[in-house]
């Protein structure tokens, strides 16, 4: 694919992309041309995420936000709309993990993971949806996992949040599908990042954060009559 231009014009918010699978889907798409506003909470994290993108050409908006605070995502939003434009793509990137038996688990895990992995997706969405609706023109991308399509010990609330991710983005596209908006979830299995330990695995053999901006980058360059809705992801050799 020839990445540069492609998205010129275009703004893109993505959230959780101070490192990981959303830095490199803000590289992606910063490469492809698009104006693109990054957050997380840790802001010298967030700050070194977007110096590095400005040091490649990219036009970068750096916001501290915590996706699991409705008025700062509201704040996210209204600024990225007043800095860079209307936004054009929204990848709800950022995630947590806990993992252990259920019946080990506190309530105040629960909320973590609920919140991060799904309540800020609906908050985000909500927030960005109107002026999508209103240009009659948007890509929603909701980064899941294939713990949202299996069940493994230990897995429960990362699970749950990631089942329940892919229910909000089926329904949410049938909302917007007639908005000429496409909602659409990535499953992607074990990926070599700080995400979690992945005892065991060689992580040469994992998935790459680059190759989730692979398909990101392929969701938002489809034709216009094409709605790829879900992708699940393994890499090609079991690490
Ligand atoms: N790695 C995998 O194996 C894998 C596989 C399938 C799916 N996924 C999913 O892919 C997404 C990204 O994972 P990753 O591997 O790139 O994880 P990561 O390396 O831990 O990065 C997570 C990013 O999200 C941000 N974040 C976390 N909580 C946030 C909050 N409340 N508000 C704003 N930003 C927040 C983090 O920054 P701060 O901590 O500074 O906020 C960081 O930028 C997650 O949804 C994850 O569930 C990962």
């Amino acid at each position: 694919m020839n990445r540069a231009h492609t998205l010129l014009d275009q703004v893109a918010l993505v959230t959780g992309a101070s490192r990981g699978i959303g830095l490199a889907i803000a590289r992606r798409l910063g490469q492809m041309g698009a104006r693109v506003s990054l957050c997380a909470r840790n802001a010298a994290n967030l700050e070194r995420a977007a110096s590095a993108l400005r040091g490649e050409g990219v036009q970068v908006l750096a916001l501290r936000t915590d996706v699991t605070r409705g008025d700062e995502i509201t704040a996210l939003v209204s600024e990225t709309q007043h800095e860079l434009g209307p936004i054009d793509i929204l990848v709800n990137n950022a995630g947590i993990g806990i993992f252990g038996p259920f019946h080990q688990q506190s309530e105040a895990g629960w909320d973590a993971v609920m919140d991060t992995n799904l309540k800020s997706v609906f908050l985000t969405s909500r927030a960005v949806a109107p002026e999508m609706i209103r240009r009659k023109t948007g890509h929603i991308i909701n980064i899941s996992s294939l713990a949202g399509k299996n069940t493994f010990a230990n897995g429960a609330i990362y699970c749950a949040s990631k089942w329940g991710l892919l229910g909000l983005s089926g329904c949410m596209a049938e909302d917007l599908r007639a908005h000429g908006i496409r909602v659409s979830a990535i499953c992607p299995g074990s990926v070599a990042t700080e995400f979690s330990p992945h005892a065991g695995k060689d992580p040469s053999k994992m998935l790459q954060a680059d190759d989730v901006a692979h398909a990101v980058a392929a969701l938002v360059t489809q034709a216009p009559g094409s709605f790829i809705s879900e992708v699940q992801m393994r890499p090609t050799q079991k690490p």
